[in-house]
């Protein structure tokens, strides 16, 4: 058997393979491509050529090379895995005490929260959900909803209107940006005729300040119930029931005179004040109770309005606002607070919900 040049390489190699136990950085690299390159590496060409050598010493120098070249691969990978530890870090004057970068995993917003929540406790009880677009005409919004045509409330003061006609088909009048989500309720009668039980979340648009208790655009959930029979005890109950699955069930409510184009008669419903439980605070102005919503029993002239016999059916509505309500429960005092989409305030309304590890 020929031992020469083998076996005097083998020796030569397994000390440069010792060697890399003792090398870093570029130094390392270099040794790596001269011992294990693809091209040119001295491993792998005496790898390559070992088909030139008879057979036996093949097997006898082939295998002490593939032990080197395990061997090579061995102290690389654990060199490599030891460059990520704490120790390397630290040589690299990395501040181990820096803050982790945070993950961020979505949160519900508190008004989408509480929308979720209504439209929820109404399907529970048989409601339906039904939508409307927000650009609406005048027809739907005020004329239909029995408001006379020099209403204050369509004046340019409080609704915004758009620079541009009704699409071909719809009623003639000026365009506008839906000011309460009631002229779903005419949508909804004129395209379903009664029994119909349904509640309407929305965004509304009026031509207000914006400042802690108004903002030009927020939401409303409207509801509304038609059929044979409904009567105002229909109206109260349901909304009692509504406040006590919402809020307490121990709440308290009223319900206050009041008025709407669309509804006769019409109520304001409040609830115990949510901060103070009747006893009086600035939040409710002393009085121990808040507004949450208006409803009444659907005027007659409405049901007529959308083809729906007001001999037979009677009906009631309601309306109330999400943004209000969230400010009531989580006694928020700004109701920009909730449309500004400001990561702190948002985290700690939401307990923190949005923060990841
Ligand atoms: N649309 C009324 C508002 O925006 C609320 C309302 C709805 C009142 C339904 C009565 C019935 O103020």
């Amino acid at each position: 058997m020929s031992q020469g040049r083998g076996y005097a390489d083998l020796d030569e190699i397994a000390q440069r393979v010792e060697r890399l136990t003792t090398l870093e950085g570029k130094a390392l690299e270099a040794e790596e491509i001269a011992l294990l390159g693809r091209k040119s590496g001295l491993i792998t060409a005496k790898l390559k050529s070992l088909v030139k050598l008879p057979l036996e010493e093949r097997r006898t120098y082939g295998a002490k090379l593939n032990e080197l070249k395990v061997k090579a691969d061995s102290i690389l990978v654990h060199k490599r895995t030891a460059t990520l530890g704490v120790d390397a870090l630290l040589l690299r004057g990395a501040d181990l005490t820096m803050p982790g970068r945070r993950r961020w995993i979505g949160a519900e917003h508190p008004v989408t929260k509480v929308v979720d929540e209504i439209v929820d406790i109404f399907r529970g009880i048989g409601f339906a959900v039904a939508l409307g677009p927000e650009v609406e005409t005048e027809w739907y919004n005020f004329l239909a909803l029995n408001f006379p045509a020099d209403h204050p409330a369509m004046d340019m003061h409080d609704t915004l209107y758009l620079d541009a006609p009704p699409a071909e088909g719809e009623p003639a009048g000026r365009l506008l940006l839906r000011t309460h989500t009631s002229p779903v309720q005419i949508r909804t009668l004129m395209e379903w005729p009664p029994p119909v039980r349904v509640v309407i979340p929305g965004m509304v648009y009026r031509n207000d300040a914006f400042d802690p208790s108004h903002s030009p655009a927020f939401s409303q959930i409207e509801g509304l119930a038609v059929d044979e029979g409904i009567s105002f005890v229909d109206l109260k109950a349901t909304l009692i029931h509504f406040a006590h699955r919402f809020f307490d069930p121990a709440t308290k409510t009223r319900f206050r005179p009041s008025f709407f184009p669309f509804t006769e008669p019409s109520a304001e419903m409040d609830v115990e004040c949510q901060l103070c439980h009747g006893s009086g605070c600035p939040a409710c102005k002393g009085t121990g109770w808040m507004e949450i919503l208006g409803c009444g029993m659907v005027h007659p002239a409405v049901l007529e309005n959308c083809g729906v016999d007001s001999e037979r059916y009677t009906g009631w509505a309601f309306g109330m606002g999400p943004h209000r309500i969230a400010m009531l429960r989580y006694g928020i005092p700004d109701i920009r607070l909730l449309l500004e989409g400001d990561m702190r305030f948002l985290e700690a309304v939401a307990g923190h919900a949005g923060e990841g590890e």
